[in-house]
């Protein structure tokens, strides 16, 4: 209708390309389990810690940064560059807030990919004041001619400007106030050397226990005002793949179907029902996850099998499958990484249910 008048070829064709798109990310994102960020999980921001002390588990990071933070604050200087690294959804965009939250500084928060052009780094840091954060995430997206001006920028808090071209360009040096680069990424493998070498406290975030998952469940039910039985918690937090991200997912979803199905409280048979209805099982896995174990188990004999050829079996990126499925599987043991390629482990056949041609193997010579 008021549509149709922009409908001029070039728009459309942008629309339909547009639109494919947005198909393909729905595709992936739509799954219950994914560990990456989706549009539903914008209402964990009233659940997310806003000091330290309030953050649960990863006791060993907690220990270093409160050390880090008091020793800022007794020389009264800016923190030291922190590098986060960890799978999605463990907290590393959490604690870059709680930093500047305890510092009591302004936040900037961008991302590798959000940095097109050094005049686009430029203009954030000529912007930021004495003692900010500046949050990187995705930070080993970062272009090589953007990590160029980072490096002087973390190093000597200054800034290379070019003036002019050819043989009469020169180049000055800008002063930038002393600010805190934070840095989270999925993969430090990606990150370069250099950069890596200039993020003074490198820590590194682990799937969550049962222990804190069940704190981290029960905590966020009582914000919401959940009424959900301890065992409730326990189910919930155990399918939740040892990351807070999907577990208050979870969350949301066992309470709809509570609400609907069960006169609104989150007994232990409750979240079951709920969460075998949606297809995450005991362990926390998914239709995706058992594609991938399968794909090794019976179409390569439980491999090894390169990246690539898994990616391909669900149809998805092998960035995709790097970064969110083989973590928590590898967690598991279910999985393990050779040179090779990818193997399912004995685990992973007793868990899908399947006979290990392995065991068999190894049984054979006695029956003889
Ligand atoms: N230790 C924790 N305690 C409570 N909630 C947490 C904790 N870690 C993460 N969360 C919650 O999980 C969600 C994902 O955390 P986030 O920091 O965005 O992960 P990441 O940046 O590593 O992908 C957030 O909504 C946050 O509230
Ligand atoms: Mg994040």
């Amino acid at each position: 209708m008021g549509f149709a008048k922009y409908a001029s070829l070039g728009l459309r064709r942008w629309f339909a390309c547009e639109w494919i798109i947005i198909a393909h990310m729905n595709d992936s994102r739509e799954r219950l389990v994914n560990p990456l960020p989706q549009a539903e999980d914008r209402l964990d921001q009233a659940l997310r810690p806003r000091l330290l002390a309030d953050l649960i588990g990863q006791e060993r990071v907690k220990e270093n940064l409160a050390i880090l933070i008091a020793a800022a604050r007794r020389r009264g200087e800016p923190l030291d560059h922190v590098l986060f690294y960890g799978p999605p959804g463990l907290g590393k965009t959490t604690l870059a807030h709680i930093l500047a939250n305890e510092m009591g500084v302004n936040i900037k928060v961008t991302s590798g990919p959000a940095i097109e052009r050094p005049g686009d780094l430029a203009a954030i840091l000529t912007n930021l004041r004495a003692g900010d954060v500046l949050f990187i995430d995705e930070v080993h997206r970062l272009g090589r001619v953007i990590e160029e001006v980072l490096y002087p920028a973390m190093e000597d808090f200054a800034l290379d400007i070019v003036i002019g071209k050819g043989p009469s360009a020169r180049s000055i040096r800008l002063k930038l106030p002393r600010f805190t680069v934070i840095g989270a990424t999925t993969r430090l493998a990606l990150v370069t050397a250099p950069l890596r070498a200039r993020f003074g406290a490198v820590y590194r975030l682990d799937f969550y226990d049962q222990t804190a998952m069940q704190e981290i469940v029960s905590r966020a039910a009582s914000v919401l005002a959940v009424k959900v039985e301890s065992e409730g918690v326990e189910e919930i937090a155990r399918r939740g793949r040892g990351t807070p991200r999907v577990a208050l997912r979870l969350l949301r979803r066992v309470r709809d179907y509570a609400e609907v199905r069960a006169g609104g409280i989150i007994t232990r048979e409750v979240a079951r029902q709920a969460l075998d209805l949606l297809d995450v099982d005991e362990l926390g896995l998914d239709d995706i996850d058992r594609r991938v174990l399968r794909t090794i188990i019976e179409n390569y004999r439980g491999g090894p099998v390169g990246l690539s050829t898994i990616a391909a079996s669900i149809s998805e990126e092998p960035d995709t499958v790097m970064d969110v499925v083989e973590p928590y599987l590898l967690q598991l043991g279910f999985l393990e990484r050779t040179p090779q390629g990818r193997m399912a482990t004995e685990r992973a056949y007793e868990h899908l249910g399947i006979a290990s041609q392995n065991s068999n193997e190894q049984e054979q010579p006695k029956l003889f």
